[in-house]
């Protein structure tokens, strides 16, 4: 097997030439031929004055590299694109593919041995991970870390909930223009990512779960110094990983990880997207995530984390009570502890590093957990034939079985327009439906699922309604919300044939959704010509839309499911 700088020559036609000429170049940057005889360990730099939540990216790539020189082995960052979630449009999860693409393709042009993925903003470590696993080299996650809390009037806060929850009372009238421009400076008060359990938070989460990091990487504060030793010790482990060729992705992303992954987004009360994400990453390792497993092991699994959106704590607190080692350590019943991680080592090994601190109350025992059932649930019905998810751990408990009228809006755009108007005939028991805002119809499935409670509702103290839409959500929102209706309507679900008007029956303990219209009259609706949207004609967004799968198989490209092996019909192993 060849290694370091002679993988993947450039092809000239003389592998010699193609060698000789990569060290000509290599030495302009000053490099010694000890250094270049090292095992690569390459780190990606993402980066970026557009996302402030990776701040702290070039502080921790010195760390990695440190911890790879102090291995033995030779450090090489290399950029990639980086994705924030207010500074992607239309959406981040539109452009998540094209940084998996992006990660993958310079992980195999690009001679290394190992890599070190630093990433954390919502869609970044999935895409990294999805791109790490398909190029198939080893491969070490180190998150940015989460922020650290604001402080307003004595309120502690935390993106992206409380922005959420206080742009609410904006709404309503109870926040004025000034407070609201203060409230802003303090909502995010350094680098890193979201500090509730949102997106990021919750793929940080899974991946030490899932043995992709290492123990304490998910929780430890960006601004701290214990993550960039976090990044050292990252860096070491690489180069062990890249002298021994190994462990692999594919060999850490087994059905067992991806079943202790979907364990932890239950008991973390976590984000619905990274269900999405792990759908698209055990798509890369040939795997599928089965939602009907998902949704029976929410019915044993408590929500042991009390954290925002569907408790009251932030990550730094998560971290300071023990993070994700103590967490294992109360979930063991429930988790493959012998499952492989990065270090050559099992999750076992993970959870007995696990700290007890005395009185502290945000992991909670099994024994007295934060809510007695998973925070997640999949529902289907004759409207999600191919399910919805609900995050019931963050919604209203009496919404979770409710029938009522339904409110249709057409697409992101008509709900903008409409949602505010007062002339809007709306009431707080109706149920608020939004269409074609899945993968291909909007394009990319933006976080819009959230809608907003309309203004007339909000002012007369209406805090929460039904809301069913083939959209997502952030991980950050709360509420009774349905979201990743499968099929989308823009592929002709079920969701097109709602009218306003129509019964809507949400039973949550049942798992049902249902439009109380017969078969019929459906049937009837379906054959009626609709208004269709003009397809991409080029570029990445002919891509998307020609290739992008629905929300059970990750949203991820048709053509980048599956692995090279079995392309080539081999049998490809696991350990
Ligand atoms: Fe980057 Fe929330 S905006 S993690």
């Amino acid at each position: 097997m060849t290694s370091g700088l002679r993988k993947g020559l450039t092809s000239y036609g003389d592998a010699g030439f193609s060698l000789f000429l990569r060290k000509a170049f290599i030495k302009a940057a000053g490099y010694s031929d000890d250094a270049l005889d090292r095992p690569i360990v390459a780190i990606t730099d993402t980066a970026s004055d557009f996302n402030p939540c990776h701040g702290n990216a070039p502080q921790l790539i010195e760390a990695v590299r440190r911890g790879v020189m102090l291995a033995g082995g030779l450090p090489m960052s290399f950029p990639t694109i980086s994705i924030h979630e207010s500074f992607a449009h239309p959406t981040s999860m539109y452009l998540r593919n094209l940084m998996a693409m992006d990660t993958e393709e310079m992980i195999r042009a690009q001679p290394m041995d190992a890599v070190v993925l630093i990433g954390g903003c919502d869609k970044t470590l999935p895409a990294q991970i999805m791109g790490a696993a398909s190029a198939g080299i080893p491969a070490v996650v180190v998150p940015v870390g989460p922020m650290v809390v604001g402080h307003h009037r004595g309120e502690v806060l935390g993106a992206c909930t409380d922005c959420r929850r206080l742009w609410g009372q904006h709404r309503a009238g109870k926040i004025d223009e000034a407070e609201i421009e203060v409230i802003s400076g303090r909502l995010a008060p350094s680098v890193g990512t979201c500090m509730v359990m949102g997106t990021a938070s919750t793929m940080a989460c899974m991946i030490e779960a899932m043995g992709m990091s290492l123990p304490y990487s998910a929780a430890i504060p960006a601004p701290h110094a214990e993550r960039l030793r976090i990044g050292e010790a990252s860096g070491k482990a690489a180069v062990a990983m890249a002298q021994q060729h190994a462990p692999k992705p594919a060999e850490i992303l087994t059905p067992r990880a991806f079943r202790n992954a979907m364990v932890v987004l239950q008991a973390i009360g976590g984000s619905t997207n990274g269900l999405v994400h792990l759908a698209a990453i055990a798509g890369r390792t040939g795997h599928k995530i089965d939602l009907e497993e998902f949704d029976r092991i929410g019915r044993e699994v408590p929500v042991l984390i009390d954290l925002k959106p569907s408790g009251d704590h932030y990550m730094e607190h998560f971290h300071h009570a023990g993070g994700m080692p103590r967490l294992l350590a109360e979930l063991e019943p429930f988790l493959d502890m012998d499952a492989p991680t990065v270090t050559g080592g099992t999750l076992r090994d993970y959870a007995a590093m696990a700290e007890d601190v005395p009185g502290q109350t945000v992991i909670r025992p099994r024994t007295a957990p934060l809510k007695q059932t998973g925070g997640m649930a999949v529902l289907h019905g004759n409207l999600a034939p191919g399910g919805a998810v609900i995050k019931h751990a963050a919604a209203t408990p009496a919404l979770l079985q409710h029938t009522g009228r339904a409110v249709v809006f057409e697409s992101v755009e008509d709900l903008t327009n409409r949602i505010d108007d007062p002339a809007l005939e709306v009431s707080a028991e109706d149920v608020l439906v939004l269409r074609n805002a899945g993968p291909k119809g909007a394009p990319g499935m933006p976080e819009a699922g959230y809608l907003p409670i309309p203004r007339k509702l909000a002012q007369q103290g209406v805090k929460d309604m039904v809301r069913i839409s083939d959209a997502r959500m952030s991980g950050t929102a709360f509420g009774t919300i349905v979201l990743h209706i499968t099929p989308e309507s823009a592929v002709g679900g079920p969701l097109a044939l709602v009218r306003t008007g129509d019964q809507i029956r949400l039973d949550v303990a049942a798992r049902r959704i249902e439009l109380l219209v017969d078969a019929a009259e459906l049937e009837r609706r379906a054959a009626e010509p609709r208004p269709t949207r003009a397809a991409p004609r080029r570029g990445y967004a002919k891509l998307f839309h020609e290739t992008v799968t629905q929300a059970d198989q990750g949203c991820d490209f048709d053509f980048l499911i599956g692995t090279d092996e079995e392309e080539e019909g081999e049998e490809r192993t696991t350990r």
